[in-house]
């Protein structure tokens, strides 16, 4: 039997030999390797600041804390999201608005989040920020939240944890002008012109992994080319500020880390004092030969600070996130092309307008067509090796907003009704298409053994 985990990280001897300079170095902390990395990171993002902090959680706190989020004000939120979107409005006093997604992508629903912010002003109740997650790492409606925020006065705190990279086009092309037009990240089609994009297939050799395998690691390939396509943006351009995560199973991953990215020079002044004890500017610089002893403390800020040798591993990870992004789309598209005919499995809608991370791969489930529930379809996934993940108990349902905002889980219907179906697959670059199939002819095994007397024959194992 394979054993397929639900994820594995792709560290490769670039990224260890980095860490073990470090370590030899003897600059463990925030230092040169975090500036550079920092630096590096902006650029990807074309933003002019980037902070590193110790984790995406850190980075959103801090980004609510800098635009001056006040106890009692309101900040629009998705409920299928992940606690720390939530919890970090809750630090600062503030009260989290939940919204409900699109049954399509299980993105915000912006039409949603304008009835709760009318409702909340008749209620003079004030909202100051609205906090887009970009959900499995396909982008929302990036211009539609702009729009919204710009009516109703909000700044934009982007949870981009799933999202690098990912990208979404500045402006609606009518369909038909779009028509035969390939997207960036897709291959070219067949014939003399064109290979700057191809994508390779999910192939069984491992990235990164021991020596000799002869992988060239390419430093951000649709990164450069995107920059002069003038209507693609990265995520993030709408934002005020945008955060990023490198949790162990993230895009790119430095065990524990976040980074939030900005244009603004007062918010980015202010939360990388506030990532360091509200310690006046260039704190890590006082052990250096161009720091002094003497510092002082502007506000009572946190510990949030990210280290040089996590900072090794990001330098090189960063410098693959065009690849393994390569590589999870041609996983994403085998696994599109496996689950397409199986009529007791829905897919999320691939928007032609983005480039998606595809950080997570979430299926839904025709419970209806089932004689079992998706823990059970779970359980028989686990017997047969294969790790999965749900994404997630909607904001709302848990017992903390229930029973501190009063929710039930009809409020927001969409997110309520999709929860039961969603199961997360396996997708990570060293996943090989033998992996891929695996995964798809167990599932597809499941189903039929377990379909509704009445339901539909299944498509045949290919
Ligand atoms: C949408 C979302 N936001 C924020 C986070 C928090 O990231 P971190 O673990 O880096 O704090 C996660 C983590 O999984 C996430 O999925």
């Amino acid at each position: 039997m394979l054993r397929i985990p639900f994820f594995r990280p792709s560290i490769g001897p670039e990224e260890i030999d980095e860490v073990v300079a470090t370590l030899k170095s003897g600059w463990l902390t925030t230092g040169p390797k975090t500036k550079q990395f920092e630096r590096e990171f902006a650029e990807y993002l074309r933003k002019k600041h980037a902070v590193a902090v110790n984790s995406c959680t850190a980075a959103l706190h801090l980004a609510l804390e800098a635009i001056g989020l006040k106890a009692g004000q309101g900040v629009i939120v998705p409920t299928m999201t992940f606690a720390a979107t939530a919890e970090v409005v809750r630090y600062l006093g503030g009260r989290p608005i939940l919204v409900d997604c699109h049954e399509h992508d299980f993105n915000l629903d912006v039409a949603d989040a304008e009835r709760k912010i009318q409702s909340a002003l008749a209620d003079e109740q004030p909202v100051v920020a609205i906090m887009p997650v970009h959900y499995g790492g396909q982008v929302g409606d990036a211009l539609g939240v702009q729009a919204l925020a710009k009516r109703f006065d909000l700044k934009i705190i982007e949870d981009a944890a799933h999202c690098c990279p990912a990208y979404y086009r500045s402006s609606s092309l009518p369909q038909e002008e779009r028509a035969g037009e390939r997207r960036p990240d897709q291959p070219p089609a067949p014939g003399p012109q064109g290979s700057a994009f191809h994508v390779p297939p999910a192939s069984p050799h491992r990235l990164g992994r021991g020596e000799g395998q002869g992988e060239v690691v390419q430093f951000s390939t649709l990164n450069s080319q995107l920059s002069t396509a003038s209507d693609w943006l990265p995520v993030g351009s709408s934002a005020d500020i945008s955060c990023f995560s490198f949790y162990a199973n993230k895009c790119i991953t430095t065990g524990e880390g976040g980074m939030a990215c900005t244009d603004n020079d007062e918010f980015a002044d202010r939360m990388r004092i506030m990532s360091l004890h509200g310690i006046s500017r260039d704190a890590w610089k006082r052990y250096t030969g161009e720091g002094s002893w003497y510092y002082e403390i502007i506000a009572p800020g946190y510990k949030y600070n990210f280290t040089d040798i996590a900072s090794a591993i990001g330098i090189h990870q960063l410098r693959k996130a065009d690849l393994f992004h390569q590589r999870r789309s041609a996983i994403a598209a085998q696994y599109r092309d496996l689950l397409a005919g199986v009529e007791e499995v829905t897919l999320l809608t691939s928007n032609p307008d983005r480039i998606h991370s595809w950080h997570l791969f979430v299926i839904r489930l025709r419970l209806e067509k089932l004689q079992i529930d998706r823990a059970q379809v779970i359980s028989e996934l686990q017997k047969a090796g294969i790790g999965t993940s749900v994404h997630w108990l909607p904001l709302h349902m848990h017992p903390y907003y229930r029973q501190t905002f009063g929710y039930e889980p009809h409020d927001l219907p969409v997110a309520a009704r999709l929860y039961p179906e969603i199961v997360t697959l396996p997708l990570y670059p060293d996943m090989s298409e033998a992996d891929v199939k695996y995964v798809c002819d167990t599932l597809k095994q499941i189903i039929v053994q377990h379909l509704r007397p009445t339901g539909a024959a299944l498509s045949p194992v290919r």
